[in-house]
């Protein structure tokens, strides 16, 4: 049985302007602004929440099934992906539009403008799931995270349609879902992960406490950013999680998607909760260390290394049965 992830699927192209924005915007004319910067380098970024969980995932040994919508520029991404060990089959490929992508441009004073096209990705809520799961021979947990929020919303149905285990992780929709929309994409999840922010603001939407999500999700996963993560299951005592040591904290972006990776990778092997956040919070600490989602590289010596230094030599032990890098 497989595991699935359904979410974005997107490219960053990140620029920098050696000037300010400000000396270019005549306030008075505002009504008529036309302006274009001249910058002097771009970053082309694979990203998408789907694809970084799917990325962590397969750089760990698995085989997660990649589900959202692209649009034919999509070839690249897909060989990146397909090399690493994620099954793409699933992405569903737009006729008409392009990839969801971020465009933004820095300027001298951290000063930002950004656009994003969402673009194929409102093509995920063409997609069934069910053909997926025929296709691999069943899924064993589809994770829902941030993407179309019909898309969101109609897997998160079909899991409950169909009986099949599923992790919300709505993240950055929960900013734009209203109350009903989020208490229907956690109704009787198996797992919740949010941020601490995330977490509040579900509570404060949805108007139920944490009791009431309690009886509602098994366990509920909040990370706290260097405070660790708290995975709290129905009718056992919650567990914390500190987080593993970072060398040299670059870049946080993707942070999150990283922890999801290596907590459904633990879960993957059978592992109990408290190790697949140990998982989860080591794969972070390399996301931490580099520039970019997708770009850390592993081997699963040196994983389990961080492992043993962090949570101990019987961690290390357990979680080394079941994580294989590619670089041993
Ligand atoms: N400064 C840090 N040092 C070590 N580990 C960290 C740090 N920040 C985050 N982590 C690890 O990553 C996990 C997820 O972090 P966080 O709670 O910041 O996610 P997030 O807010 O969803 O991030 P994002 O959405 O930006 O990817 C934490 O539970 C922790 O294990
Ligand atoms: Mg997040």
């Amino acid at each position: 049985m497989k595991i699935a992830v359904a979410g974005s699927i997107a490219t960053d192209h990140l620029m920098t302007f050696d000037g300010r924005f400000v000396d270019s915007l005549v306030v008075e004319q505002l009504d008529k602004i036309s302006v274009s910067f001249l910058a002097d380098d771009l970053q082309i970024r694979r990203g998408g929440v789907a694809a970084n969980i799917c990325f962590g995932m397969a750089v760990l040994g698995q085989h997660p099934v990649l589900v959202g919508a692209v649009g034919e520029d999509f070839a690249d991404y897909r060989s990146w992906l397909e090399r690493h060990g994620v099954d793409c089959e699933s992405v569903h490929v737009s006729d008409t539009k392009h990839t969801a992508r971020f465009v933004c441009t820095t300027d001298r004073d951290m000063a930002q403008m950004a656009t994003f096209y969402a673009g194929a990705m409102a093509e995920a809520r063409e997609i069934e799931l069910g053909p997926i799961a025929a296709r691999v021979g069943g899924l064993a947990l589809v994770l829902i995270g941030p993407d179309d929020p019909v898309a969101m919303l109609r897997h998160t149905d079909e899991c409950r349609e169909r009986g099949i285990p599923f992790a919300a992780d709505p993240s950055q929709q929960l900013a734009f879902a209203d109350g009903e929309t989020i208490r229907r994409l956690i109704d009787g999840a198996t797992y919740l992960f949010t941020n601490e922010y995330e977490s509040h603001l579900t509570e404060q939407k949805t108007g139920w406490s944490a009791a009431d999500i309690a009886e509602r999700v098994t366990t509920r996963i909040i990370t706290k950013g260097k405070a660790g993560a708290l995975v709290a299951t129905r009718g056992s005592e919650p567990v914390e999680i500190p987080v593993a040591e970072v060398i040299d904290a670059v870049d946080p972006t993707g942070v999150g998607d990283a922890f999801r990776a290596g907590f459904l990778t633990g879960l993957a092997g059978g592992l109990p909760h408290e190790r697949c956040a140990e998982v989860g919070s080591v794969l972070a600490s390399y996301v931490l260390e580099t520039v970019g989602t997708q770009e850390y590289h592993l081997s699963t010596h040196r994983f389990l290394d961080r492992v043993a230094t962090a949570y101990g030599p019987a961690a290390a032990e357990e979680i080394g049965a079941h994580i294989a890098c590619e670089a041993p």
